[in-house]
């Protein structure tokens, strides 16, 4: 008899990071514990103080830095990380706390995924990444923050939304507490969007994502 798990196809991924890398230390957790169709092919980092790069032997992955300052243009930058991806068989990109605007091409349209810490289309956009999204959210006083997984298209935090999360908003609350309040939300709505992908059950109309 065949096991299951030797028959499933796992969805060949490059994952991009410009930090600690949380997020693909939690889609490596989630393939070794059988809960995640995914095969990390490649991760490629922005920056070479980018400390997550010691996930991709995790993954068994080799890692690349690129730096953005390397190249002359974003649409330059944007071709030698996608021309890697291709390279390595990625059929889908997953931005994991990558910080650099991506020109995507005709051939990885809908296959870039980003998952941003915020209900987009609030506090999202250009400079809001890291505790700045939380403390907006804060200071803006909204009762519910969350995040959201979502197609890229070439503007920050913009493309169609496959998924979101919510968590309460809590008085007295500080960026910190609410960034790990948020990242729990993320540990579990990425990898269930990447294994609604994997599973070839999403599809892209416009803006308008259906999961079948
Ligand atoms: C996560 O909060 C994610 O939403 C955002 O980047 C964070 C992870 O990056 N896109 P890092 O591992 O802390 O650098």
């Amino acid at each position: 008899m065949t096991d299951d798990a030797t028959v499933r196809r796992r969805l060949p991924i490059a994952v991009l990071i410009s930090g600690t890398g949380r997020t693909l230390k939690n889609i490596n957790e989630r393939v070794a514990a059988g809960r995640l169709d995914v095969d990390v092919r490649l991760v490629i980092a922005s920056t070479p103080k980018a400390t997550g790069v010691q996930f991709a032997a995790d993954a068994g992955a080799p890692s690349h830095v690129l730096v953005r300052k390397d190249f002359d243009s974003d649409p330059a930058y944007s071709e030698a990380i996608f021309a890697a991806c291709r390279k390595a068989g990625a059929e889908l990109v997953v931005l994991a706390g990558w910080l650099k605007l991506l020109v995507v091409p005709d051939d990885y349209r809908n296959r870039v995924v980003n998952i941003h810490p915020a209900l987009v289309p609030s506090f999202c956009g250009k400079g809001y990444f890291g505790h700045h999204v939380h403390q907006a959210a804060i200071d803006y006083g909204v009762k519910l923050s969350g995040c959201t997984v979502h197609f890229v298209d070439n503007q920050y935090d913009h493309g169609p939304v496959i998924l979101q999360k919510a968590v309460p908003v809590v008085h007295n609350d500080t960026a910190d507490v609410l960034a790990a309040r948020v990242f729990e939300a993320e540990c579990e709505a990425l990898p269930e969007a990447l294994q609604l992908i994997a599973e070839g059950r999403v599809t892209v109309a416009g803006r308008i994502v259906h999961v079948s």
